[in-house]
């Protein structure tokens, strides 16, 4: 459906009257990033949603993201627009292969990305999000075996910037793991003197030739403060429309063009203005497996 001046009105009206607060990803299309009342990366969202003294959180982004406001403030309405929009690596992940896993480490210290279900987060010690993921391995005691899920390539960059050892769970984000050397090496030759920022769901090989890795949040800080004029962009396309909006004399690239997260663009403006209407899909979580959950994310928020 198309963007109409209309459905803004009606969004916005509806936002008003339902004391809501709409929250969206770095990762959605461009009219919901202009219209929410928030845009950020994962941290700051569940660090907003925790904080909001709106009665009802409406989420563009996926599924794991919904959840973590959900498990953060039980007492309000939770919206996912339509609940297809899943994250495919946290599918990646199970609570019953991850309890096998830790038995068959004999009690290690697990640190979960958010991209995660609520169950895994529940099996967790601590979560982290690609902002954090350092600071969290750093503030885990040298003498604990860490067991590090589901991104194999955040795990391993983590891992490299702290010197740590970390158990990896073979887990991966298809969109950044797609990216290879020879992407860098060509969109370097194409547009010569441009910086290379790229996110650390990347894999190992491709982070090491960036000159900048950081979460989306870290690469838009970047960007503005950067005396380079132009860029090179390892992520989802959807970072490069703040990008241009933050900075309008600068130039952005895209590392390659299938940087698309399909999940992420589920969410439309008239799926919004429905689920403010209706009041649903709602994300709710368990209460067992809430209480569990929430201490995981209270942990990494209270860092
Ligand atoms: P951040 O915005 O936290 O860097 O996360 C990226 C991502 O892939 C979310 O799904
Ligand atoms: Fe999941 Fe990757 Fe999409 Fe983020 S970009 S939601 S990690 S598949």
């Amino acid at each position: 459906m198309e963007v109409t001046d209309e459905l803004v009105k009606e969004v916005n009206d509806l936002r008003r009257r339902r004391k809501a607060i709409i929250l969206s990803h770095y990762y959605q299309r461009p009219e919901l990033q202009d219209i929410a009342d928030f845009v950020g990366d994962s941290l700051e969202l569940s660090r907003t949603a925790a904080r909001t003294d709106a009665e009802v959180i409406v989420f563009c982004g996926v599924h794991f993201m919904a959840e973590s406001a959900a498990i953060l403030s039980p007492e309000k309405v939770v919206l996912l627009p339509d609940l297809r929009a899943g994250c495919p690596m946290a599918d990646m992940a199970g609570a019953d292969s991850l309890r096998s896993k830790k038995a068959e480490l004999t009690n290690p210290f697990v640190v979960s990305y958010v991209n995660t279900t609520a169950d895994v987060k529940a099996e967790s010690d601590i979560c982290c999000t690609s902002a954090n993921a350092v600071r969290i391995i750093e503030s885990v005691p040298r003498d604990k075996q860490i067991l590090f899920v589901p991104d194999k390539n955040l795990g391993a960059y983590a891992a490299r910037q702290t010197s740590r050892d970390l158990v990896l769970w073979p887990g991966f984000c298809c969109i950044h793991d797609e990216l290879e050397p020879a992407d860098v090496m060509d969109a370097r030759r194409r547009h010569p003197g441009a910086l290379v920022i790229v996110h650390p769901e990347c894999r190992p090989e491709v982070t090491v030739l960036a000159d900048k890795v950081a979460s989306t949040s870290g690469m838009l800080r970047f960007v503005q403060e950067s005396q380079a004029r132009e860029f090179i962009v390892g992520t989802e396309e959807g970072l490069t429309y703040q990008m241009a909006k933050k900075c309008p004399g600068k130039k952005f690239h895209l590392l390659s063009s299938g940087l698309v997260c399909d999940t992420m663009k589920l969410i439309t403006l008239s799926k919004v203005r429905d689920a403010l209407k209706t009041l649903e899909p709602r994300i709710t979580v368990h209460p067992g497996i809430r209480r569990r959950a929430l201490q995981a994310l209270e942990k990494m928020l209270a860092l």
